[in-house]
């Protein structure tokens, strides 16, 4: 969406994967306060987003939305100020139906209302979910009801789209947001993200600069998640520029957490737009191979096992779309060392687990071919 936001694809938190109906004020500022002294702001991290549950069960006399009094006793102008004194951003969530998901009021008919009350609170950041009923409109009518009605508030306010790639949102998403989510709810496991890594391939060339695929937030530091898991989870959304959502209590994460979402090297990944997001090159059997192409001529690589023993995982320069030298610079992005290679990228990887390297020399001599998403951007 041509609206001047997430030119590079959003960094930020939100509290549903960790709290679910459990968001309130403080949880809030404090995870504000956390994300600016644990690094996490200093790596990008910039948007705290609330998700569903926050509104009260009905909206009030006059049709406004409102804060559940309980959860939110100061207000959210008074939170968004708070958040925006700590150079952050606050967001918000609702619905393009009748009801958000846990049943609360949404925004489907309410649409310029709704978007007012949030601007004048100072809200950056609206997740549109697909809950409640559509009363007959398909998913590219209700969404961009709300595109429209955020542009005419004025205020710059991110559209990230949830509806879980239902009516191949890609095909409609850049015109509408700015992030479209590409599946169903990923879940704290190994096989929920392998699952959702599954079905991304073939949505590369949708997206770019103000709208990306949305694999869905991180689950970095949750449930069963190991940190060899979790590094290969962080290293793969890199790779595909997805929004990096943080999903965990960032409260009480551990350093090892900490360090996984504040790796800046493979930060530097997702938000380098080298043409297009990252694909698989090859499959064989567990052992997989991702390039992204950087936009300094290098290439972005991550050697994936999703088997049950450790492997060894291959591929070549040539492969990754690199030309003919001498040799190549290989940059380890986790073990933060450079080495070199004569053509061959290999590495030992742990089950579950990737390592991930940016490979440079000779140059890229199959640059993607850069995808021109179609539609106007233009925001009516
Ligand atoms: C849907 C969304 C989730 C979350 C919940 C809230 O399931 O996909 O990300 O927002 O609703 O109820």
């Amino acid at each position: 969406l041509d609206n001047g936001l997430a030119r590079t694809p959003q960094m930020g938190w939100n509290d549903w994967n960790s709290f679910g109906c459990n968001v309130n004020e403080n949880l809030v500022r404090q995870t504000a306060d956390v994300m600016v002294s644990s690094g996490m702001a200093a790596a990008g991290y910039t948007y705290v987003n609330i998700d569903d549950c926050w509104s009260t069960k009905s909206r009030n006399a006059a049709g406004d939305l409102v804060p559940d009094p309980a959860k939110f006793p100061s207000g959210m102008k008074a939170l968004a100020d708070y958040v925006h004194s700590k150079g952050l951003k606050l967001g918000i969530y609702s619905s393009a139906g009748t009801t958000t998901c846990a049943g609360y009021p949404a925004s489907l008919g309410y649409e310029r209302r709704d978007a007012a009350l949030w601007a004048s609170w100072g809200i950056d950041y609206l997740k549109y979910d697909n809950c409640g009923d559509h009363q007959g409109k398909n998913g590219q009518q209700r969404y961009t009801a709300m595109r429209d009605a955020l542009a005419a508030t004025g205020r710059p306010i991110l559209f990230s789209l949830c509806n879980w790639g239902q009516e191949s949102v890609w095909t409609w998403g850049m015109p509408t947001g700015n992030s479209w989510r590409t599946t169903g709810d990923i879940q704290a496991n190994w096989n929920s993200v392998m699952g959702i890594l599954d079905q991304q391939v073939g949505l590369e060339a949708y997206s770019g600069p103000g709208g990306w695929n949305d694999p869905d937030m991180l689950e970095v530091g949750n449930g069963s998640l190991t940190a060899t898991e979790a590094r290969a989870h962080f290293s793969l959304w890199s790779l595909l520029n997805a929004p990096l959502i943080a999903g965990n209590d960032i409260r009480s994460m551990s350093a090892e957490t900490r360090s996984i979402l504040t790796n800046t090297e493979v930060i530097a990944v997702d938000q380098d737009w080298g043409g297009r997001q990252g694909t698989k090159i090859s499959d064989n059997g567990n052992l997989e191979v991702w390039r992204k192409p950087m936009s300094n001529g290098s290439v972005a690589v991550v050697l994936l096992n999703r088997g049950s023993g450790t492997a060894t995982v291959s591929t070549t320069a040539s492969a990754l779309g690199l030309g003919a030298a001498a040799s190549y610079s290989v940059r380890d992005l986790w073990a933060h060392t450079t080495s070199s290679s004569s053509g061959t990228i290999s590495a030992s990887v742990p089950a579950h687990g990737a390592a991930m390297y940016v490979v440079s020399g000779g140059g890229l001599v199959t640059p993607s071919p850069t995808p021109t998403p179609t539609g106007t951007n233009a925001i009516k």
